[in-house]
């Protein structure tokens, strides 16, 4: 069984119509436990770690300040292949070019507004559940 971290990003929280049920149901069906769970929200210093690779990029001020603005729903999930298969899930980065069907195409509104995140590769899913959950 593999680990990956999963998160569901402000604006969805914040929406006043919610859809963390609708998105966690779909991590469900595709065969993913749910190993940790909790929403919070993250300290500017966390998210500017959580973020490091994108520092010195023209959008990081902007994302560190999106991020840490609200609440976040933050998750583990455990399954085969867990980290691939969860990419595949919510689909590419831009929810324009996101496959139908996919979390972001089906949530995502913009770049940065693209409804949750996932760990790129095993190294990130292992470093940043060890920044979230410790
Ligand atoms: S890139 O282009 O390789 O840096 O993209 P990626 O590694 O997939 O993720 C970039 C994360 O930053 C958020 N973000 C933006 N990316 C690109 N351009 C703009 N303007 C931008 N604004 C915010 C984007 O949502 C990615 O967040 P995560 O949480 O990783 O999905």
């Amino acid at each position: 069984m593999q680990q990956t971290y999963f998160m569901i990003k402000p604006e969805i929280v914040a929406a006043k119509e919610q859809k963390i049920g609708d998105i966690l149901a779909i991590v469900n069906r595709a065969g993913f436990r749910i190993t940790r769970l909790a929403m919070r929200t993250m300290p500017r210093e966390l998210v500017e770690d959580f973020y490091g690779e994108h520092r010195g990029k023209p959008f990081y001020g902007e994302l560190v300040e999106y991020i840490a603005g609200g609440p976040v729903v933050t998750v583990r999930l455990e399954r085969e292949g867990a980290v691939a298969a969860l990419r595949e899930l919510i689909g590419a980065t831009n929810p324009q070019d996101a496959a139908i069907g996919t979390i972001r195409d089906l949530f995502g509104a913009s770049l940065q507004n693209n409804a949750v995140h996932a760990s790129a590769n095993p190294e990130d899913a292992a470093r940043e559940l060890a920044l979230i959950f410790g």
